[in-house]
C-alpha cells in the first residue's frame, strides 16, 4: 500500500516537474506540487526501506536547454525552505534565535519570476546566467542585455573588480496581457502566467524578440568575496545607488510580531504591483550570523520563503475552443466570462486534454 503510494507519487512529481522546468505549462498549482512533495518526503522520511536515489526529493528541477553555453556558477545558487504556516515560520525565527540569540531580518517580497545570476567586472555586466541546477546554468547574456532595467555600466566607481548580483526577471502584468492578445490573435498556445512567459522568453534564440516582450528583472542578493559591507541590506542598499533595480518593499524586522505584520500587509498591497509576487521571503540580514548558521546541500538555514494562498476567483464557462498546435496536438481552451484574479484579467484558461476535462466533467455553463 505504502510502496505504492510512494512510486505514484514519484510518477506524478516526474511528470509535474517536467511539465513545469522543460515545458514551462504546469498544470497544477505551487501549492497542490508542494503538497505532493511533502507527503512523498513524509512517507520516504517513515520508510527508508524504499529510499530512491533517484526520487523527485532528492533532485532539483533544471531548466537547462542545448541551444545555450553552459556556465558553473562561481557560488552555488541554493533555493529556499518554503512554508504556507505561521507556526512553521514562528519556529523557523524561534530555531534561529535558539542558536544565535536576538538578530534581524530583512523581509522582502518573494517575486514570481525566473531566478537569475548578473556577473559585473569592474563595473560592466559581463554575463547572465540562468539558476539551472544550482550548480550550473544558461548563459542568457545577449537576452538579459536587451532588458532595460538591468545596467550594462554601473553608476559610481565603488563596486568590487568582480561581484554577482542574483534576482528575478519577471514579466509585467501589462506586458504579458499584450503578448498572450498577440498570441491569441496569431492563434498561439498562451502562456499559463507571467512566471512561464518569463522564464520561456529568456531562453529564445532570437534576442530582439526578447527585447520587445518587455521583461523586467528585480535584485535581491549579492555574492562575492569582496563585498561592501558584511550586511544584506547595506549592501543592496548600495547596489541600489550603482542602478540596480531594488525593490522599495524591503524591510527591516527584529521580532515575529513585525514579520507578521510585514505579510498582513503585502498580502494585500502586492495586488497594486505590477507583476507577480507569491510570498515573502525572510532572511537573516548579517552576513556573520548567516555563516554561523549555514546551509544544507539544498537550501540556506538562515532564510525562508513564506508562500501566499494563490488567489481564486468564481467564473462562467462560456464554450471551449480546440486549438491545434504545430504538432498536431490538440489543446481544449475554457473561454470564460472575464474574471479579475492575481492583476489581470482572465477570459480563457487551458483545460490541458480530453483527459483533464473528462475528469472535471467540465461542460459549458459550468462555474
Ligand atoms: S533569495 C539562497 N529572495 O525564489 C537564497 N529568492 O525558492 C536565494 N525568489 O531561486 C534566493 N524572490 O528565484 C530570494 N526576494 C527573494 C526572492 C527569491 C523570489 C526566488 C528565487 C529562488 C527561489 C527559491
Amino acid at each position: 500500500m505504502i510502496r505504492e503510494r510512494i512510486e505514484e507519487l514519484r510518477r506524478q512529481l516526474h511528470r509535474h516537474n517536467r511539465k513545469y522546468y522543460v515545458e514551462n505549462a504546469p498544470e497544477i498549482s505551487d501549492f497542490e506540487f508542494d503538497a505532493l512533495m511533502r507527503e512523498l518526503a513524509e512517507l520516504e522520511r517513515e520508510h527508508p526501506e524504499y529510499a530512491d536515489p533517484d526520487s523527485p526529493t532528492v533532485r532539483v528541477g533544471s531548466d537547462i536547454t542545448s541551444e545555450f553555453r553552459s556556465v558553473r556558477h562561481r557560488f552555488p545558487m541554493l533555493s529556499l525552505g518554503n512554508t504556507y504556516s505561521p507556526d512553521e515560520l514562528h519556529e523557523f525565527v524561534a530555531r534561529i534565535e535558539r542558536e544565535v540569540g536576538p538578530t534581524e531580518y530583512v523581509c522582502e517580497l518573494k517575486f514570481d519570476g525566473t531566478a537569475i545570476s548578473l556577473t559585473y567586472e569592474h563595473g560592466r555586466l559581463v554575463r547572465a546566467v540562468t539558476r539551472g541546477d544550482g550548480t550550473q546554468g544558461d548563459d542568457v547574456t545577449a537576452n538579459v542585455r536587451t532588458i532595460r532595467s538591468v545596467p550594462l555600466r554601473l553608476d559610481g566607481d565603488d563596486w568590487p573588480d568582480y561581484f554577482e548580483i542574483r534576482g528575478e526577471i519577471l514579466m509585467p502584468y501589462a506586458s504579458f496581457d499584450r503578448l498572450n492578445a498577440e498570441r491569441e490573435a496569431a492563434g498561439e498556445a498562451l502562456f499559463a502566467n507571467p512566471r512561464n512567459a518569463a522564464a520561456g522568453t529568456l531562453k529564445l534564440q532570437a534576442s530582439a524578440e526578447v527585447a520587445r516582450r518587455g521583461l523586467d528583472c528585480v535584485l535581491y542578493q549579492m555574492a562575492g568575496d569582496a563585498l561592501p559591507y558584511d550586511s544584506h541590506w547595506e549592501n543592496l542598499r548600495k547596489a541600489r545607488e550603482w542602478g540596480f533595480r531594488i525593490s522599495d518593499a524591503m524591510r527591516i524586522c527584529r521580532d515575529t510580531a513585525r514579520i507578521d505584520e510585514y505579510i498582513a500587509l503585502w498580502d494585500e498591497q502586492r495586488r497594486t504591483l505590477p507583476y507577480a509576487t507569491d510570498g515573502v521571503v525572510v532572511k537573516v540580514n548579517r552576513y556573520e550570523v548567516r555563516r554561523a548558521l549555514g546551509t544544507t546541500a539544498k537550501a540556506p538555514k538562515w532564510a525562508v520563503a513564506y508562500k501566499f494562498k494563490a488567489e481564486q476567483a468564481l467564473t462562467r464557462l462560456t464554450g471551449v475552443d480546440f486549438q491545434v498546435g504545430r504538432t498536431g496536438a490538440v489543446t481544449p481552451v475554457a473561454n470564460l466570462e472575464p474574471v479579475q484574479l492575481a492583476g489581470t484579467t482572465v477570459r480563457r484558461a487551458t483545460l490541458h486534454n480530453a483527459e483533464q476535462m473528462a475528469l472535471l466533467d467540465i461542460r459549458p455553463g459550468d462555474m
